[in-house]
């Protein structure tokens, strides 16, 4: 049975973006969204919960599995980076690689939005190096327990995980170089707040470099209303248009928002026999706050173009449904 949820409306065009708030990042039904996901990625951090492809009903219980080497490796993970992770680190939940866009350099600031189990704040550390520093931020407690946890046992020391929501962020004005997300902005309730908190605590030049999901077409109205679909990285996804829109209003130039065609085939997983593929796409999304980026860097990480491709065949969310039924 679906749970329904009272959604607020998302606007389409940069008009209705601009109309949207201020009161919306209050809004009590956004309240009600965002402790919904808490709950879903509570759960998943204590272990009672292996992933989010939510089956759209739940009588089918289609499962979700831990995540596998194989499914990172698709995503666009480098082997021998995802060897030496902390355990725990890689929860699975992403949907595509977004260092492979970042190019973080040596001595940047590094912020990653809805951090997880912190894969992507680990990996970012090692390529900032120890003058460089990486700050991960999630709003579910026992995920930044989690990460915490994960930091603490190999002794990582440039990575700061801080509980907090990627609509209020806790991190000052224009202390960020480079802002991270995987799989993270389409379960905001306000994405036009997460995209204004990221141009505030940008330093001028600095870059947005996130893989999410998008909306392709709207959604059947059992998706649209489905508190699980909503929680799995479906039912709050944005438009293209909307969220080039949305980069816009907040400031950001060199908007680029890049469909990852070939992600069907591990959305269709998500949500099997629900057509959720036709719907739903992974993208990489980058923009950049406008001046001149400060000279904190020094060396150039190179990304390579294996990488790259294989980002762009890669996933997100859960990234592991079970092909067989949960007892
Ligand atoms: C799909 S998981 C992705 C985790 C991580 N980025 C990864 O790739 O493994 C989404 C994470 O974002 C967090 N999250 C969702 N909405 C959030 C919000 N509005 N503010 C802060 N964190 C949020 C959840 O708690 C969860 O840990």
């Amino acid at each position: 049975m679906s749970m329904e949820i009272e959604r607020p409306k998302t606007s389409e065009t940069a008009t209705e973006a601009a109309k949207s708030r201020p009161e919306a990042s209050h809004d009590t039904s956004h309240d009600a969204i965002r402790a919904a996901v808490r709950a879903q990625y509570g759960a998943i951090a204590r272990g009672a919960s292996l992933g989010c492809c939510a089956p759209s009903d739940a009588s089918s219980t289609s499962g979700c599995c831990a995540p596998s080497a194989a499914m990172s490796l698709a995503l666009g993970y480098d082997a021998d980076e995802l060897a030496a992770l902390p355990e725990g680190a890689n929860l699975g939940l992403g949907c595509g690689n977004p260092q492979a866009i970042a190019a973080l350099r040596e001595g940047e600031v590094v912020l990653d939005l809805g951090a997880g189990g912190g894969i992507d704040c680990f990996l970012a550390a090692k390529q900032v190096g120890a003058r460089g520093r990486v700050i991960g931020v999630d709003m579910t407690p026992d995920m930044v327990s989690k990460a915490r946890e994960n930091a603490r046992r190999v002794g990582v020391e440039n990575v700061d995980f801080r509980l907090g929501e990627i609509e209020h962020l806790p991190v000052a004005d224009a202390s960020v170089d480079v802002i991270l997300s995987n799989c993270v902005v389409n379960l905001s309730p306000d994405k036009k707040a997460v995209f204004e908190e990221a141009f505030r605590v940008l330093a001028p030049g600095g870059r947005l470099a996130i893989s999410d999901v998008v909306k392709l077409k709207a959604l059947p109205e059992a998706l649209e209303n489905d508190l699980l679909a909503l929680t799995g990285c479906v039912a709050g996804a944005a438009s293209v248009e909307t969220l080039r829109a949305l980069l816009r209003v907040a400031g950001f130039e060199d908007v680029r928002v890049t469909v990852n065609e070939t992600s069907r085939a591990f959305i269709r997983q998500w949500l099997p026999g629900s057509g959720v593929e036709d719907f739903v796409a992974s993208a990489t999304i980058e923009a950049q706050k406008p001046g001149a980026t400060r000279e904190r860097a020094t060396t150039s990480r190179e990304t390579s173009s294996s990488t790259t491709a294989a980002a762009a065949r890669a996933c997100c969310g859960p990234s592991c449904c079970a092909t067989e039924p949960k007892a």
